[in-house]
């Protein structure tokens, strides 16, 4: 198919700096990333695409989400842990009130660069470069922060690599088993509020069923360990194609991405005959593609095609991010296409891009009630047009941040200030996130007693 892991180079290559001080340095470091161990191998991301391929055919569910950018300097052990274990818990409820196994894929061990709208920042008489993520450049605002410095890579890379390390003791370690449900809430014990009394239900119900099962002598299930993935953006080509590896292990000889299980391509870089299109073609990882308000239904088809022209199930997973006021116009003639088309795909929702508003405060937030909109209109629309609304992606943290308005929680425009500490984008905070997966879970089960009704004729 005349493609190798740099091909890329020779295209059009959108929100990759080039302004780095010394071309020289930066492919140094690229060399040297290419003879790291990659962070992921080539069975594990086949084993993705076989997940994602049942939940392209309604049988899962996937769950992805994280921060919106990972930093340097908030990179801590404890924040990791309380990350994993909200997005546990989502997928605990999601799985209890959908009865579909999740598919669960962070935004994390390599989600650093970031495409910005705008080139330069201004603050004061004073314009400089925009903060580009952490293995770019620096959040700092003055010059020298502000320069590309090709360390960062190398820093990324290893956060990335004890970052996975971590994830990985923890999915399969004892930490994720189901018994120790309740351990997991010590916090929210604490707050009293309502997404904590309705997770504690959950919790009971789910040990009274643990307890059902052991009580029928079936044995005791399975629940002390978890498939978790990693994912992020596939902005910054060089370090991506520095990771790129054939397949010698386990004899597939295809080539594999190994900075991430799955990457995506963000809303900004989906162009056919650009370099970001061009890269991901060419690697058998499961592939995300940002779907925004300027993307037509023609478009998306040939980059369907050019993605994955032998309609493997399981390798393309379809974000839709237009916004709760955008997405009644501009999904369902998508899905229509894609449909009709007989098109292998995951519907994926990320409600958070398309939903940015500035406070009267001054800070970039989202409010929640938007956030959960864009997501019921996703599943009816996705369902009344003849696919599965199989997945979600959020912006999110286990800490108890103040950057999106709203939920159960009640964050207000005036507490914005208290903990707004995103690098880049506002996220949902514990609270927010596991009520939002609530919200999804009422609506799966809502679903399954339909089918259930329907299929026993009633
Ligand atoms: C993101 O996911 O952080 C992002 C930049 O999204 P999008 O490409 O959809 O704008
Ligand atoms: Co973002």
């Amino acid at each position: 198919m005349n493609w190798s892991p740099n091909s890329w180079r020779s295209k059009n290559a959108k929100h990759i700096p080039n302004d780095y001080p010394s071309a020289e340095a930066l492919a140094e470091v690229e060399n040297t990333l290419s003879k790291k161990p990659p962070l992921v191998v080539a069975s594990e991301i086949e084993k993705l695409k076989k997940e994602l391929a049942k939940v392209s055919r309604g049988e899962a569910f996937l769950l992805q989400g994280g921060d919106c950018a990972e930093s340097f300097s908030e990179f801590e052990a404890d924040r990791i842990i309380r990350y994993f274990r909200v997005f546990l818990q989502m997928a605990v409820v999601l799985t209890f009130a959908g009865g579909k196994h999740v598919v669960k894929v962070g935004r994390v061990a390599g989600q650093f660069a970031k495409p910005r709208s705008s080139a330069t920042e201004t603050q004061g008489d004073i314009t400089l470069p925009s903060y580009r993520g952490d293995n770019i450049n620096g959040l700092e605002f003055n010059e020298e922060s502000r320069l590309p410095n090709p360390e960062r890579l190398m820093m990324a890379y290893n956060q990335s690599a004890s970052t996975m390390n971590l994830l990985r003791a923890l999915a399969t370690g004892g930490y994720a088993d189901l018994a120790y449900v309740n351990n997991w809430n010590l916090d929210f014990v604490k707050k009293q509020g309502k997404t904590a009394t309705d997770y504690l239900k959950l919790c009971h119900h789910i040990e009274e069923s643990l307890d059902f099962i052991g009580s029928m002598g079936k044995g005791s299930v399975e629940t002390d360990t978890v498939s978790f993935f990693t994912s992020h953006e596939a902005l910054l080509l060089g370090y991506e194609e520095a990771l790129t590896r054939k397949d010698n292990l386990f004899g597939s000889g295809g080539f594999y991405a190994t900075s991430a299980h799955m990457l995506w391509i963000g809303d900004r870089t989906r162009g056919l005959d650009d370099a970001h299109i061009e890269y991901c073609r060419g690697v058998a990882n499961p592939i995300g593609v940002k779907c925004g308000p300027s993307l037509s239904p023609d478009e998306l088809l040939a980059l369907i095609e050019r993605l994955n022209p032998k309609n493997e199930a399981g390798k393309l997973v379809l974000i839709a991010r237009f916004g709760s006021d955008k997405i009644a116009q501009h999904l369902p003639a998508m899905v229509k296409k894609v449909t009709e088309a007989g098109k292998n795909v995951v519907w994926s929702s990320d409600p958070m891009h398309g939903n940015t508003i500035t406070s009267s405060n001054g800070f970039k937030t989202r409010p929640f009630e938007r956030v959960a909109s864009e997501v019921a209109q996703f599943m009816e629309i996705v369902t009344a047009n003849g696919g599965y609304p199989g997945g979600i992606h959020l912006e999110m943290t286990g800490d108890d941040v103040t950057e999106c308005t709203g939920g159960n929680i009640g964050v207000s425009e005036e507490m914005l200030p208290s903990q707004y500490n995103t690098h880049c984008d506002p996220r949902l905070n514990a609270d927010q996130s596991l009520e939002l997966a609530f919200e999804i879970a009422s609506k799966l089960r809502e679903d399954r007693k339909e089918q259930r009704m329907a299929a026993a004729g009633i």
